[in-house]
């Protein structure tokens, strides 16, 4: 039994031993300090007042991630510039095409498009869905390519779809009875139930305020923007028909639905990407 050194200290009898440290604990230690020192010269690590100093290794993992990053885009750059200058209609003919604007229209879609749209495009109140073959503003890929380039009453581009229905009671275009009859007859149109006199005496009303937009058979008109209301398919739905109450609201205020146009945000590669993506939901035509 070796003799060790007390350090002195005794608390109740009790007194520390002077053990040195291991020497493979010291080691360890000194490495550390040595690995640390290194890693400061190598990478970037001291902050200073613009960014940091640069280490002599001269990259990091995030220049490595920028590099990928750049070989991905650099890859894609000739099928993007082959889709941004290929005839729109000749984008379903090429496999090579369809296969990339699948994927990354799917990926412009889920980033931009999902919050109004829904997933998939189902849509949603206000929203339209884009999976069924009822179409606004047209459901040609052109169609769709001017829609998302342009944006829909969107402000900031003077080349955007636009067209107002009137806000028939706001502006006191129609008193409260023509607008209780006249919103009773669109309900007939599409078989939703109704009050059959107050419909009777809607139908003029409907042919001197509404025909310009909505057509005489109520069919809509797509270089308007004016929904078919004759059909299952309602803009502003709640889920499903609305009730009379919405319709009347609609009427009464007047509906003005705004889309962002997309011509400053996008690449004209995404936004081919994503109108073709949409015209092969199931209603493109
Ligand atoms: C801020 C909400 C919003 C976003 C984001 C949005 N949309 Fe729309 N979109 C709308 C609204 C609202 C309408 C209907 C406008 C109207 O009432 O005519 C519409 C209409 C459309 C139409 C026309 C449908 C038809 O029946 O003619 C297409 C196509 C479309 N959107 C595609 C897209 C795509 C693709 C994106 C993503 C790049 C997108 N939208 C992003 C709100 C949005
Ligand atoms: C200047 C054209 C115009 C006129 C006139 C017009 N509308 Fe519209 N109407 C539209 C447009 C455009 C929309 C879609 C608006 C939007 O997307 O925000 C619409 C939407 C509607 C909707 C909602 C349909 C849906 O699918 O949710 C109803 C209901 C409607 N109009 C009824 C009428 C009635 C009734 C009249 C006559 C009293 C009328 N509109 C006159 C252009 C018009």
């Amino acid at each position: 039994m070796v003799e060790v050194q007390s350090t002195g200290h005794s608390w109740d009898g009790i007194e520390e031993y002077d053990n040195p440290l291991p020497r493979w604990w010291l080691w360890t230690f000194y490495a550390t300090i040595i690995w640390a020192v290194g890693y400061v010269l190598a990478y970037p690590a001291i902050p200073l007042i613009n960014g940091s100093t640069q280490g002599f290794i001269g990259t990091t993992p995030r220049d490595e991630v920028a590099v990928d990053i750049q070989r991905f885009a650099d890859a894609n750059a000739p099928i993007q510039q082959k889709l941004a200058s290929v005839d729109l209609a000749e984008i379903r003919n090429d496999p090579e095409l369809v296969n990339y604007t699948n994927n990354a229209g799917r990926a412009v879609f889920s980033t931009w498009c999902v919050q109004c749209h829904q997933a998939g495009g189902a849509g949603a109140n206000g929203y339209p869905s884009l999976v069924d073959d009822d179409w606004l503003w047209g459901g040609t890929i052109d169609d769709i390519h001017t829609t998302i380039l342009h944006g829909i009453r969107s402000p900031d581009d003077p080349d955007t779809r636009y067209s107002e229905m009137p806000r028939f009671g706001v502006d006191g275009l129609l008193d409260a009875t023509q607008i209780d009859d006249v919103t009773n007859y669109v309900m007939s149109m599409s078989g939703l139930p109704h009050d059959a006199a107050k419909a009777t005496a809607g139908q003029p009303v409907f042919a001197e305020n509404c025909v310009a937009c909505h057509g005489e058979d109520g069919t809509g008109d797509r270089a308007q923007g004016a929904p078919n209301l004759t059909n299952a398919v309602w803009l502003y739905n709640k889920g499903g028909a609305p009730d009379e109450a919405t319709i009347r609201r609609i009427i009464h205020d007047g509906p003005f639905g705004v889309m962002p146009a997309w011509s400053k945000r996008l690449s004209e590669a995404d936004i081919r990407a994503v109108a073709a993506y949409v015209h092969g939901l199931g209603g493109g035509e």
